[in-house]
């Protein structure tokens, strides 16, 4: 299981959400953890909850801070934490611009109604009012306009004769605790599905001039120069030999090289079976975030090692420009 998604969860009250979070975080296989449970309420029950379960917390009450000011102090606990992703599960702050945009594509939300039907508050007493057939709960993820992100997934729930906003509410709520712990997993594993990454890594591999898409003992290739005389530049190895990994094999220049760039950072790089001897390195992709610019880096270098001369000239006076 490569590294798991870490998670910092934004709450003002009970916390039923958060706790239908951090169950499912139990299962050994759910691709997230959550490592805080802030809150803007230091009495929020959500807290005592999360304390009890060994969970870091974090309140700081807004009160007398500026909205950004607040913010500021949340998002500094958030990584301090060393959190991937930010959930708001009741989390009663509307957010400053900033500190959403920092967060952008890393913050979810759960609403209680099919968006984009009744944002904002008592989304059951408006469902009703309007003799809607369902309430229902969205998890989207978070932009600037208050409950407007685009939505990843939605569970209708049918209004039954004699309901009130309570009794609707309390039925929604169980569809929110099976739907957003689910929707987590989905999105923050989205991009550790090792055919999102051989297709991502095929992308970049094929902007570089003369290239071709080869398979390789069963793994996806990229080759660069002609049909017969093409040599691979790179190739992902989906736990090939045994290995926990879904990696980009690069070619570096060496042992030394390689040696240095694992004892700097051995949780991204390491040494493959067979083709480590030959100067490959293996650089992690199954990871909750990773520099895809980083990644194109190390294909062109890697591109260059092997490349005839007279491309890696094009190259260079291409990159002169
Ligand atoms: C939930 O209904 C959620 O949809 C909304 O706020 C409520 C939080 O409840 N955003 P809880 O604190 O998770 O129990």
């Amino acid at each position: 299981m490569p590294g798991k998604a870490k998670i910092a969860v934004l709450l003002s009250g009970r916390g039923s959400n958060m706790a239908a979070l951090l169950y499912a975080a139990k299962a050994d296989d759910c691709p997230y953890e959550i490592v805080l449970v802030a809150s803007n309420d230091p009495g929020a029950g959500g807290l005592k909850l999360a304390a009890a379960e060994g969970i870091a917390t974090f309140a700081q009450p807004h009160k007398g801070l500026a909205r950004a000011d607040h913010d500021a102090l949340m998002d500094e606990a958030v990584r301090g934490a060393g959190a991937d992703y930010i959930a708001l599960a009741g989390y009663m702050r509307i957010l400053s611009e900033p500190f959403v945009q920092s967060w952008q594509g890393r913050m979810l939300n759960i609403h209680p109604s099919l968006l984009p039907q009744y944002k904002g508050l008592h989304t059951h007493e408006r469902a009703l009012a309007a003799g809607d057939s369902h309430g229902g709960c969205s998890v989207h993820l978070v932009t600037t306009e208050l409950d407007d992100g685009p939505v990843l997934a939605q569970t209708p729930v049918a209004v039954l004769p004699g309901d009130d906003a309570d009794t609707l509410a309390a039925r929604v709520l169980i569809a929110e605790h099976q739907l957003y712990p689910r929707t987590l997993a989905a999105y923050v594993g989205r991009f550790s599905d090792p055919e999102w990454i051989v297709a991502k890594v095929g992308e970049l591999a094929l902007t570089l001039p003369e290239t071709s898409a080869r398979e390789s003992h069963g793994s996806p290739g990229w080759r660069v120069g002609g049909e017969s005389s093409g040599k691979f530049f790179a190739y992902v190895s989906v736990r090939h030999h045994g290995e926990d990994a879904v990696a980009l094999l690069a070619k570096t220049s060496g042992p030394d090289e390689m040696a240095a760039l694992i004892d700097a950072e051995p949780e991204l790089y390491y040494r493959p079976a067979y083709y480590g001897a030959s100067g490959w390195i293996a650089l992690r992709l199954d990871r909750p975030q990773v520099d895809w610019a980083h990644v194109r880096g190390w294909l062109e270098k890697s591109w260059r090692a092997v490349a005839p001369k007279r491309l890696t000239k094009l190259m260079d006076a291409a990159e002169e420009f």
